[in-house]
């Protein structure tokens, strides 16, 4: 169930990824670029990933730690590149918001970390 909702979510994040960058090259206007690039990366590739992970270690994937990682992950995929986008668009006002969502993408990584140790590879 969690590696599917994993699963779910990153493909639907893909899809708005990948919209991004096609509006940019229509639009000539490569100013979202990095808020692109980071939810391809981290919202697409790095919870598909850890989708997969889940799913090739379901033990792993019980408990409320790999709930309270996969929820990390989530927030901290789409908050991250919102706060690049509004930075872009609307200056340094908002880098509170790329702190915490970068805060909240390294307590979710670190606890995948702790995960994946704790359950072997
Ligand atoms: C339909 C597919 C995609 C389109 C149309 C697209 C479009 C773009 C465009 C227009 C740029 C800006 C280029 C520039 O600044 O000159 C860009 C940058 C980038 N894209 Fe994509 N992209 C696609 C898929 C992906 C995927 C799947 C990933 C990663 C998983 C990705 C990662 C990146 C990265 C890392 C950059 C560089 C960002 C930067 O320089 O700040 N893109 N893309």
């Amino acid at each position: 169930m969690l590696a599917s909702n994993l699963l779910r979510i990153s493909v639907v994040l893909f899809l708005v990824g990948l919209g991004l960058g096609i509006g940019m090259g229509v639009a000539e206007d490569f100013t979202l670029a990095p808020a692109h690039a980071h939810l391809n990366l981290l919202g697409f590739v790095a919870l598909f990933l850890a989708g997969l992970y889940y799913h090739s270690f379901p033990a792993a994937a019980t408990g409320p730690l790999a709930r309270i990682q996969a929820w990390l992950s989530v927030i901290g995929a789409v908050i991250f590149p919102i706060g690049i986008a509004a930075i872009r668009i609307g200056g340094q006002t908002y880098q509170p918001v790329v702190v915490v969502g970068s805060l909240v993408v390294l307590a979710g990584a670190a606890l995948f970390a702790f995960i994946v140790f704790r359950n072997g590879a």
